[in-house]
């Protein structure tokens, strides 16, 4: 008997704080697709099919409710990660009632995009309709979350809160255990990824399921952040969904994509277990259909998500 109480504590005890069992896809390397930028067209036959993680915008799925069914018929295995805007509020969202002229709103978060507003995620009425983005995720179909702008700290102090990393741990650490509370429709622990930010990494790393990060081989100049990833989430059987964003995509896109000079830079067997997506640089290109995989070699590798445009503005069935 005691013996039996002993070995269950002990259990309890050495399981990390986040024993989740994701969908059986789930693993390092597994293809993906990204398209948060307009609303997936369910008229058109989906591509590419032997993707098995999909990143969806969640208001875009919550106003066209055929689009998770849509992708779930055509790739029954699919694993859909609903992005959301958890560092900000912006005017389109489905839930801006709630925030229209609050206090906890701060600075625009760019010049370019004068519509979304930093959130102070330390007021706790703010974290908790965060948390509700996270909830309607779980109840419409996401299998997971990937909550973007995790890290509005900084001497320039974007938000206009003075919010600190340890500010931006402590949120994360909120919203994750608040996801790994939720069942999805499928039945699995609602996932919950880090998005960018990588000096918080080895904070945060511990209870999050997956990473997606943009340009973490410095292409546009930046740093290269990749390995940080590597070491945190690939080393532990977790995936990373990396976005990269050559310069030559963008003429290429239908077509034979980068040219074989960036090919040889940017799909570079040094992070061959990252899932990578190529995507076109700089403004509304960005995150559209428009893709390229590595997998295959130079000239090849590229597809189009066919979108529906003007579904992106169908109002908010919630
Ligand atoms: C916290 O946020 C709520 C909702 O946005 C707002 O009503 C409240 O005034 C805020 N509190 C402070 C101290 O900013």
């Amino acid at each position: 008997m005691h013996t039996f109480i002993l070995a269950v504590a002990t259990t309890l005890l050495l399981r990390p704080s986040n024993a989740i069992t994701p969908p059986p896809s789930f693993t390092p390397g597994v293809k993906w697709q990204i398209e948060i930028q307009n609303t997936i067209s369910t008229k058109a036959p989906l591509k590419p099919t032997d993707a098995l993680v999909w990143d969806i915008d969640l208001y875009h799925a919550v106003r066209n409710p055929s689009v998770i069914p849509y992708i779930r018929s055509t790739i029954p295995g699919a694993t859909i990660i609903c992005y959301l805007n958890a560092g900000l509020a912006q005017t389109s969202d489905c839930d801006y009632p709630l925030w229209r002229g609050s206090p906890s709103l701060g600075k625009p978060y760019s010049p370019e995009f004068p519509d979304e507003y930093w959130i102070d995620i330390r007021n706790d009425t703010a974290v908790a309709q965060i948390k509700s983005r996270i909830t309607l995720a779980s109840e419409i179909g996401c299998d997971g979350v990937d909550p973007d702008n995790i890290d509005g700290y900084g001497d320039d102090d974007p938000t206009g809160f003075s919010l600190s990393a340890p500010d931006y741990i402590a949120f994360i650490r909120s919203l994750a255990a608040h996801a790994h509370t939720l069942t999805t429709t499928r039945g699995h622990t609602l996932l919950i990824g880090q998005k960018n930010g990588p000096d918080l990494t080895p904070s945060i790393a511990p209870f999050l399921d997956f990473a997606v990060l943009e340009d973490c081989k410095g292409l546009t100049g930046g740093d290269n952040f990749c390995s940080i990833f590597a070491e945190h989430y690939i080393n532990k059987g977790k995936p990373v969904f990396s976005i990269e964003y050559p310069s030559s995509l963008g003429a290429g896109c239908p077509g034979e994509g980068i040219t074989k000079d960036e090919f040889g830079r940017v799909c570079t067997e040094d992070y061959s277990r990252f899932s990578t997506v190529l995507k076109k640089r700089g403004g509304s290109g960005e995150l559209d259909g428009c893709t390229q995989y590595c997998g295959e070699g130079v000239g090849k590798g590229v597809v189009v998500t066919a979108v529906d445009i003007e579904a992106d503005g169908d109002e908010c069935k919630l």
